[in-house]
This record gives C-alpha cells, structure tokens and sequence, in this order.
C-alpha cells in the first residue's frame, strides 16, 4: 500500500521526509520518490525505483535543502513498478506536483478527456489526472486552492492525496477519501502522511482527516475544509501515547488483528477493478475447454468457492485445483484449449508458478489474480487483475482471501453476462448485493468481535475442531480451519458436511466442537441434519448463521449471527468471525498470531 509524507515549517523537510519514508517502509513498496521546491521556486522531483536507501544512495534526497517536501513510496496497483510511475507526478508545465495512494476509479474517462485539451501524460498510472486537473484550474486564473478543490470534486475512488504547486509555494494541499491520512503539528512546522508513525518521532500531535476532507498546510498552521461544499471545519489535535512500534500497527496489538479490520477498505478496493481487465479475463475463459483454477493454501480456499459462482452464474465447470498437484493429476491433459486461472496473494508461490510454467509450455492461456503487481505471476499471464489489498504483512491471509473472492465473483457475474446466462434483473441485483458487501463486513466487525473473543475463551483450551459446511460453505470451513490450525496450531479438520458420515463423524464425543458454517442457502435442511446428528453423539455446535435463524439457533451452543447476504457471497463475511476466532484462540494460548512457527508469508521453494 503507497505511503505518502509532507512537511512544510522551520526546519530542513528533506531529512523528516526521509526519515518519514522509512518509517512507511512497513507497508510495502516499489518505489520511492520525493518533491520539493527549491530557491529559484522550480520542483525539483526525484524518483526511482527501489529501497529508500538505494534511492537516496543513487539520487541524493538530501539535496537541494528546502523547508517544504512531499514523499512517496509507491504500492503499484496501475502501471507496473518503474521510474514513470513512481510518485510524484506532474503537470504538463512542471508546476504541481502530486503523491498519492488509494485508486482513482475514473480515471481512464479523466485522461481521454485532459489528452483530447493538449494534456501530456508519462506514466500509467490512475494518479497523474491530479497534477493535470490542477493544471487546468491555475491555466484558467484560478488560486491553488481552488483549482485543487475543483480537481478533487473531478474524481472519484480512493485517496490521500498531498500536493504542492510553484504558484503558492507557501502551501501542501491535501486531501482525503476512504485512504488513511492524518494531520501533525509542532512547534517546528505542519505535516500530513499516511500514518501516526512516519511523524511520530516529531509531534505527537495528530488530526486525523475524514473522508471527503481536505486541508490547507502552512508553516504554522493548518485549516480544514470539506470538499462538498468548501465549509470550514475546527478540529482539536490530540496527543497521541503509542509507541512508534504500536502506532505501525495503528494501535492494534497484532498485524493480523488489524488486516482483519481493514477489511471493509480491501473490500471496496477489490470492487474499484478496471471494467478491460474483467471483461479480457472472462473473454479468455469462455473460450477455454478445459479451466483450471490453480492456488495453495487460503488461495485455493478462494478458488474453491469461486468454483459454486462460476457454475452457478456463469454455468461454466472449473476445476479448483492444489498447485503442488496440478501436474501429476492433470498435466497430461492441458493443451491449447486449457485455460489457467492462477490466484496467488504473492504472486510468487513457487508451486503455483511451477503449475503455471509447466501448463505455458503446452500452450495453455495463463490467467492471473494477485495482489502484488510487478510479481512473477504478472509477468507469465496473459492477463492479470490486481485486487488491490494492500500489503498483507500477517503470515495468516485474512484481507487478501475475501478480496480474492470478491474478484473470483466479479469475474464469475461478468461471464454469466457475456454467456448471456442471467436476466439483467439478476445481473443488477446480484451487483447490488457485491456492492453491499463491504457494509456487511463492517457491521459484523462491530458488532461480533465481543462474542466471538467470549467463544474463543470459552473454547480456547480444546484440543480438537470440526468444520463442517455445504455447498460453498465447503470453503468457508476449510479456511476455518486454516486459520485456526496455522496460528493456534490446534489440530482441526474440515470437510463438506455431506462426507461427515463417511469419516469425520467416528472423532466425536462428548464436548468436541464443531463449527458449523449454515447461511440460509438451499443446503440449510441438510445441514440441520448434520447438526443434529452431531449433537445427539454430544458434539458442542458453534453455528455461524443468518441473523434470526431460530431453528439453527435452537440447536446451538453458541451461534455467531451474520446479516442476509446473497448466498452465493456468504464466504466473505462468514471467514470474518472465524478468522476473529482463531486469533483469539491463539492470544488466549499466549501465542503470537503474526509469527506462526514454521511458516513463511509467501512459500517460494519446492
Ligand atoms: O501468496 P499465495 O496466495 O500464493 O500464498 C498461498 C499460501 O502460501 C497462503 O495462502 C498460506 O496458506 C497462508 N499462510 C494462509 O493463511
């Protein structure tokens, strides 16, 4: 995820900056760069791509010594990490300067629009409309501020934004919609950055902006405006305790916990998808014969449920298959009518690429979802979608799997669309209830995560868990248990509800819990039966359901009730408890839920 830093006061910016960058270094990032305005009142930009010190090493960001800075570490999302798109971007006169992070959603029309009136651009990326919409307000006589006013009512998405301009070199503009960005003061200067701890270390301090808010920063003060309407807003400062170690965390005491929360943002970053990219991918699998969908461990899960979307939409078979097997079961069968869909977080899964190497010697088309651009997995694929996540830092995916999913089923409505499998009133709603996903999580985020910490304490000292879910709740419980073995390293087993009677069922006995996954889908009937032939053997039922499923409820020990949902879309907020659980399992077992032993985040050797 970008991280972008200004300071603008008393003493040298180059030096805060720089050390602000490293600061952000946590996020992740590609690319770095920095702008400021120098004596002569001319932006001096530097950027490359790189770590911090390999940038400063080569292009000395030290220098020229100035009081007013904005930096960038770059995330990519738009445009592949090189030195064109790295931040800061430009206008087309040198004049405004721009770092961003978040995802501008209409940003294509923008820049057909800035091309088509004589605007030059250099990069690929969502970002540099800013700079050129700013442009065009100062060529039309406009005060920076209102032609960074008017830029900001022109776009729509995600940012945080920060931008300077030789018209008003006194000034940092910033703004902020749904990407984090917050205000510091001291005696010293003003700032704005991304987090509370690229500036920790010089104010304590701190504003936090709201959405759909900008501020004007000076050397000595700051005012807050909101973009709508351009009404002045008073905002207190407040004195921030953390330690620079918590505030990278914003304040939660684990990764994992936090990625967790972020997930109402990753979510409505994975729905800001550029329409090509979708509409390329499903091109390519309506064409396949055979479509392989190939991934390793919370990756796979996501394939698994998308699988049920796929043939429930779009009507078309796909087979969710484990990279580590994918050549011995199926190699000899690919040829050039398979098609690859390969899911990887990391985009650099050393069993995935494997797969994927082998199936591109036998002429396969190779499809990719990942979150990290610029990964292997982009440069093999024919195409790719990025889903925007964010870095995920947490060994355990959470964040990264119901983004995942939220693409998987984008892509699977858009191939029911071009397949002409679904009326447009089954198209409209189903893209309506997508859009409503990012509220439900949020609201199962505030209003579950106190009972679901009470039914980790009550259960944390068991030594076995069942998972158990139909139809797509299949993937719902086996990521479950995923996340509840790999951090709480309690053994676990999780299984279609249907094959409990062909095995799993011999393992209970008086007070083993079984989790049970049951949104109101057409599988619910038999599922009850499973339930109530597990309780009659003594099992502990713990039921993730539907908000007022009273025969679910009647039949539990403990139930974890989620808002109606379309089912076909329950994998995403019914993994939100589960992943609370085991996080709360491990704490309670005085584990450290973002360091499980013998795992790494991303598996690139055999
Ligand atoms: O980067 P990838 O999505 O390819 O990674 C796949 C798995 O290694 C990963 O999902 C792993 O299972 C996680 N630790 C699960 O939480």
């Amino acid at each position: 995820m970008c991280g972008i830093i200004g300071y603008i006061g008393k003493d040298v910016a180059n030096k805060i900056i720089l050390e602000g960058l490293k600061r952000l270094e946590y996020r992740g990032y590609d690319s770095v760069g920095t702008a400021t305005i120098d004596a002569k009142n001319h932006l001096i930009i530097k950027k490359d791509v790189g770590r911090i010190e390999e940038v400063n090493t080569k292009l000395n960001l030290l220098e020229p010594a100035s009081n007013i800075m904005l930096g960038h570490c770059r995330w990519a999302t738009h445009g592949a990490p090189t030195r064109e798109n790295a931040h800061p971007h430009l206008d087309c006169k040198n004049n405004v300067a721009v770092v961003h992070n978040g995802v501008i959603e209409n940003f294509l029309e923008l820049k057909e629009e800035l091309i088509e009136g004589g605007h030059k651009f250099v990069s690929r990326t969502d970002t540099e409309v800013v700079p050129h919409l700013v442009e065009e307000g100062l060529n039309a006589g406009l005060s920076f501020y209102d032609a960074t006013v008017n830029a900001i009512r022109r776009i729509k998405g995600s940012y945080a934004l920060a931008i300077i301009s030789t018209r008003e070199p006194d000034k940092i503009i910033c703004a902020r919609n749904e990407s984090p960005l917050v205000l510091g003061v001291s005696d010293s200067g003003t700032f704005c950055a991304s987090d509370i701890p690229a500036i920790l270390p010089y104010t304590n301090k701190v504003i936090v902006l709201n959405n759909g808010e900008l501020a004007i920063l000076e050397a000595n003060k700051f005012v807050i405006k909101r973009v709508s309407d351009g009404i002045t807003l008073s905002r207190e400062a407040k004195v921030i305790e953390w330690s620079i170690e918590q505030a990278e965390k914003q304040g939660y005491p684990h990764f994992m916990l936090k990625e967790i929360h972020e997930q109402p943002t990753s979510l409505r970053n994975a729905l800001r998808l550029q329409e090509q990219y979708l509409d390329l991918i499903a091109t390519f699998l309506d064409r396949g014969e055979k479509i392989f969908l190939l991934a390793a461990g919370t990756s796979h899960y996501a394939c698994i449920a998308s699988s049920y979307m796929f043939s429930k939409l779009a009507r078309l078979a796909t087979y969710p298959i484990i990279s580590s097997e994918f050549i011995e079961n199926y190699g000899e069968s690919v040829g050039i009518d398979t098609v690859i869909l390969a899911v990887s977080q990391s985009g650099e899964t050393y069993d995935t690429l494997k797969a994927v190497d082998y199936a591109r010697m036998r002429a396969a088309t190779i499809l990719g979802i990942t979150n990290v651009v610029g990964s292997t997995l982009t440069r093999v694929s024919r195409a790719y979608i990025v889903q925007q996540s964010g870095p995920e830092i947490g060994v355990a995916a959470t964040k990264s799997y119901t983004a995942q999913v939220l693409v998987l089923a984008q892509l699977a409505l858009k191939l029911a669309k071009i397949r002409g499998k679904l009326s447009q009133d089954e198209i409209d709603e189903l893209k309506a209830s997508l859009n409503r996903i990012p509220e439900v999580v949020e609201n199962v985020l505030e209003t579950r995560e106190e009972k679901v910490k009470a039914i980790a304490k009550k259960y944390a000292k068991e030594k076995l868990f069942l998972f158990l879910g139909r139809g797509i709740s299949t993937a719902t419980a086996l990521e479950g248990r995923l996340k509840l073995l790999e951090i709480s390293y309690t053994p676990s087993l999780a299984y279609p509800a249907g094959e409990s009677k062909h095995g799993p069922i011999s393992i209970i006995e008086d007070g083993v819990p079984v989790i049970f996954i049951c949104p109101n889908d057409e599988t619910r009937k038999e599922i009850i039966g499973n339930i109530m032939e597990m309780k009659a053997r003594g099992a502990k039922i713990i039921s993730v359901c539907e908000k007022g499923d009273q025969k679910i409820a009647n039949l539990s020990d403990d139930i974890i009730e989620i808002p109606k949902v379309n089912p076909l879309l329950s994998p995403i907020p019914y993994i939100i408890p589960l992943q609370l659980l085991a996080y709360y399992i491990a704490i309670e077992k005085g584990l450290d839920p973002d360091k499980p032993r013998n795992l790494a985040k991303s598996v690139t050797v055999p």
